[in-house]
């Protein structure tokens, strides 16, 4: 994805509501984006990986006041829970961006000024309807649409009137068009993308931009009265976490390499603000696009929609939950291997989970790798063989085979398909496995004199497990991380490409029996 003799790769999250704790969404985006940053990280690449909280708006000062705290106070609580979800996570998002930071107020009001100048923001009468609980803005046509009643609450929605400030929108529609026409990439997948061209053709408005009924927000450059709403203050952490709106900071000094970004992952839901208004504000602000805005589908629970009074959301707690019973690890490994990333929702089922772990990482990954540094602890003093080159049977040209995997694994992940990325790996696992049974070296070791051929055999097991650990590192990096310690790997090379290249086990290095992941009884039926 993006030119590739750029040396940088961006990726960001949104930015989380403070009015809420975080939940399995949050979690899901913030992983699927830190097993992509990882990943680039192994392939050599500087990654920066930007998530953080969104801490503005009238939602936020409502909960605050329904709670008898300050918005800050409110924000900074939430903030902190927020964080503290990165670390159950292994999240390695490179900044942690708040909007109530100083140092993006102070750039956001810069950014506004730029497009008053320029005359892309404009004062004007503002007449529709707003649903609060979204903090979003609709014409007439588009609330008769919804029929007056939000598509997410479903609450009705408020008629309002009030002068704003507008960001002129509708100035950009042909160039608009043009992009999604000359980079056919720039929103995917592709079923998301003939959506929001839909809504293009219906012709684009002006959005208002900034809100005088309530105070919790940034002022609108000489006018405090007005609060920059809370959308556009928030889109804008994109860059103002690099630095962009405030050329002599640190930010920018450290960072400002790191635009455009190369992927912007959002979910479904906020998607018309990431490929429309996004766009169009970096247009008018003359700077570069992103390569791509990525718009994943929704987690459902025991296949039906979360919601709070069904109290099936799958909060912290229950997070917490899988975690203490199947590892951070297999958490991971769920949400990026089953995830929505496509078109569809996918269902978040406890026995879904349990299969998964169970299939993949204990029987697949774990049994092969505890088998095959089983038999070489039982064949090969616990040494890694040599490989001269005779082998009985299983007829697989391990060498082509796994570069074959390895390049089909790489080039999924910078499509960001993880699924295929990680199945692409896996397959290499299967094939160990198959291969020890077809040859079965645990019957050759009865004859002495098939020594050699039995530590060919284990040989191969044995690198082609390493490499497949390799290419899984960014989604499982714990498991990884004792692999490489009791097989005496070594730490990721910084060269994914290179290390994955067949035949560099080394002859004598100490391989240890590892048993990485434990067996888990199935969930009773009854527990959901
Ligand atoms: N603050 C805005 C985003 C501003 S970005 C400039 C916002 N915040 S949010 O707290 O509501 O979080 C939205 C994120 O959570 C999105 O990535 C969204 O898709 C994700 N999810 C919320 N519920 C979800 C599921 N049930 N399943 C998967 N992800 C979903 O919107």
């Amino acid at each position: 994805m993006g030119p590739m003799d750029n040396p940088h790769r961006t990726i960001t999250t949104p930015i989380y509501y403070v009015n809420g704790r975080p939940h399995i969404g949050h979690v899901y985006t913030t992983t699927i984006c830190d097993v992509w940053s990882r990943f680039e990280r192994l392939l050599g690449r500087d990654v920066f990986f930007l998530t953080g909280t969104d801490e503005h708006g009238q939602k936020v000062e409502q909960s605050a006041e329904a709670q008898g705290v300050s918005p800050q106070e409110l924000a900074d609580q939430n903030t902190a829970e927020f964080r503290r979800v990165m670390g159950l996570f292994d999240l390695t998002n490179d900044e942690f961006i708040r909007t109530t930071d100083p140092r993006h107020e102070k750039q956001v009001q810069a950014l506004v000024q730029r497009l008053m100048d320029s005359g892309d923001v404009y004062l004007g009468t503002f007449e529709g309807w707003y649903d609060a609980g979204q903090e979003e803005y609709y014409t007439e046509t588009k609330a008769r649409e919804v029929e007056y009643a939000s598509p997410i609450s479903g609450k009705p929605l408020d008629r309002a009137t009030e002068e704003n400030y507008y960001f002129k929108l509708s100035a950009f529609q042909d160039r608009l068009e043009q992009l999604f026409a000359s980079q056919p990439d720039f929103v995917r997948p592709e079923a998301r993308r003939n959506e929001v061209l839909g809504r293009l053709r219906d012709g684009l408005q002006d959005v208002p931009i900034s809100r005088t009924n309530f105070s919790w927000g940034i002022g609108v450059p000489g006018v405090p009265e007005h609060v920059i709403y809370v959308w556009i203050d928030a889109l804008f952490n994109y860059i103002t976490a690099l630095g962009l709106g405030d050329p002599e900071s640190d930010w920018y000094a450290a960072r400002h390499q790191y635009w455009p970004a190369t992927i912007q992952v959002t979910g479904k839901e906020i998607l018309w603000f990431h490929a429309v208004i996004w766009p169009a504000l970096l247009m008018a602000l003359g700077l570069p696009l992103p390569t791509c805005v990525y718009a994943h589908s929704f987690w459902i629970s025991e296949g039906q929609k979360m919601s709070k009074s069904l109290g099936n959301f799958i909060d912290l707690e229950k997070l917490d939950g899988y975690i203490a019973t199947y590892g951070r690890d297999a958490l991971r490994y769920f949400l990026a291997s089953q995830g929505p990333l496509g078109a569809t929702d996918s269902d978040f089922s406890r026995l879904q989970f349990h299969e998964t772990y169970t299939t993949d990482l204990v029987n697949t990954l774990g049994n092969c790798s505890s088998r095959t540094s089983a038999m070489i602890g039982k064949y090969c003093e616990g040494r890694c063989p040599t490989d001269t080159g005779t082998c009985a049977g299983g007829g697989v040209e391990w060498a082509s085979f796994t570069a074959k995997q390895v390049e089909e694994s790489i080039a999924a992940m910078e499509q960001f398909d993880l699924a295929a990325s990680i199945g692409a790996a896996m397959a290499i696992v299967h094939r160990v496995d198959a291969f020890i049974n077809d040859t079965a070296p645990f019957k050759l070791a009865k004859d002495p004199d098939q020594a050699e051929t039995v530590g060919n055999i284990l040989y191969r097991c044995a690198e082609a497990v390493r490499i497949a650990a390799c290419l899984l590192e960014a989604v499982i990096p714990r498991a990884i991380g004792q692999l490489r310690e009791a097989w005496e790997l070594g730490p990721a090379s910084g060269d994914l490409t290179e290390e994955c290249r067949w035949g560099q086990f080394q002859p004598g290095a100490a391989i240890a029996k590892v048993a990485l992941f434990p067996r888990v009884d199935a969930p009773a039926a009854t527990e959901a």
